[in-house]
């Protein structure tokens, strides 16, 4: 299996097509915008070594790629509407840019074409992909509205904590893979042990992106700092810190949770440091990183092809961005 780098420039190569009409361009253009500002474009890399790990590249791969990338950016615009985010990848979102009706129908429209791309699969692995897309989808919204519900909450379990981002965020990488080995004609059992690896590093790559919402640098991350302290995200680093904490400063965590000073991001991560929930991130993030390698240990193919795929989880989980 080539090396993520390499899979990137062949996906991107094809990727950059237009994929809108010209016209209306109050409705396409805001999308271009948005495709134009990048992101890693980790998802249809994933498939594209699902691919790989079992057969040479197939064209639908590619197909399914552009639908799993539309797809995530789709949701990504959305995102940032019910997250009352400016920034993304840097840059302005599209509801602040070009207002929040514009941002909901482009985004609707991407949802359509990412469709589009994934109708174009070969006739037999079609109601498969279909499926699982379909799942995968349903799973996303079910995951970004509990990630809402648990806004107005006081206290969450860690373990709902794990559901949500398991269904907001790790299914899709987990489906990744699995389109591709679909593709690739690989066994039941070995798509499962994939998507059970893509599961779990998904995982860990929200516990990074929740780390680095608090604690990155907003110039290497592209997204306002601390917005999820800003929205009462009840991130793992806040129920670490509502259970660990005790006293005075847990009294002063819950006044801020409900209250919105000026200064409520350092005061939070005041708060955060002193809880050590550095520490506990990457404990927590070790643990599902471990998790993940022993499935992918699971799928039976030679050592060597899925070296490219650890490599790349372990950047996943050391990235600034
Ligand atoms: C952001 O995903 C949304 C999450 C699920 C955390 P990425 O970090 O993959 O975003 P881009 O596409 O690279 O910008
Ligand atoms: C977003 O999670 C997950 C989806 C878009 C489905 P976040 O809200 O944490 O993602 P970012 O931090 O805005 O990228
Ligand atoms: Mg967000
Ligand atoms: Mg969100
Ligand atoms: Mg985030």
């Amino acid at each position: 299996m080539q090396r993520f780098e390499d899979l990137l420039k062949l996906f991107q190569t094809r990727f950059q097509q237009a994929h809108f009409p010209e016209t209306p361009a109050t409705l396409y253009e805001p999308n271009n915008y948005f495709l134009s500002l990048g992101g890693k474009r980790i998802r249809p890399v994933l498939c594209l070594m699902g691919n790989e790990l079992f057969e040479t590249l197939h064209d639908d791969a590619y197909a399914v790629g552009n639908a799993i990338e539309l797809f995530h950016n789709f949701s990504l615009i959305h995102d940032d509407i019910m997250d009352n985010a400016p920034l993304r990848r840097g840059k302005t979102t599209v509801h602040e840019k070009y207002g929040l009706s514009t941002a909901i129908l482009s985004g609707d429209v991407m949802l359509v074409k990412a469709y589009d791309y994934l109708s174009k699969v070969q006739v037999r692995y079609l109601p498969q992909l279909l499926h699982l897309f379909n799942k995968t989808a349903a799973e996303v919204c079910e995951g970004q509205q509990l990630d809402i519900d648990f806004q107005h909450l006081s206290k969450v379990a860690l373990e709902d904590y794990i559901h949500m981002i398991t269904l907001k965020t790790s299914v899709l990488v987990a489906a990744s893979l699995k389109m591709g080995a679909i593709i690739g004609g690989a066994s039941e059992g070995n798509q499962n042990h994939l998507y059970q690896f893509g599961r779990d590093l998904g995982i860990a790559f929200q516990i990074q992106d929740d780390y680095l919402d608090a604690f990155g640098d907003p110039s290497k991350v592209g997204k306002q700092a601390g917005g999820d302290i800003l929205e009462n995200k009840k991130t793992f680093l806040l129920i670490r810190a509502l259970e660990v904490c005790k006293g005075e400063a847990a009294e002063e965590l819950n006044r801020l949770l409900e209250s919105n000073p000026v200064d409520k991001v350092q005061q939070v991560l005041k708060i955060y440091e002193t809880c050590g929930v550095k520490e506990w991130a990457n404990q927590l993030k070790q643990q599902y990183f471990e998790s993940a390698l022993l499935h992918l240990d699971a799928v039976a193919v030679v050592g060597t092809r899925k070296q490219p795929l650890k490599e790349l989880a372990h950047l996943l989980l050391q990235r600034e961005y």
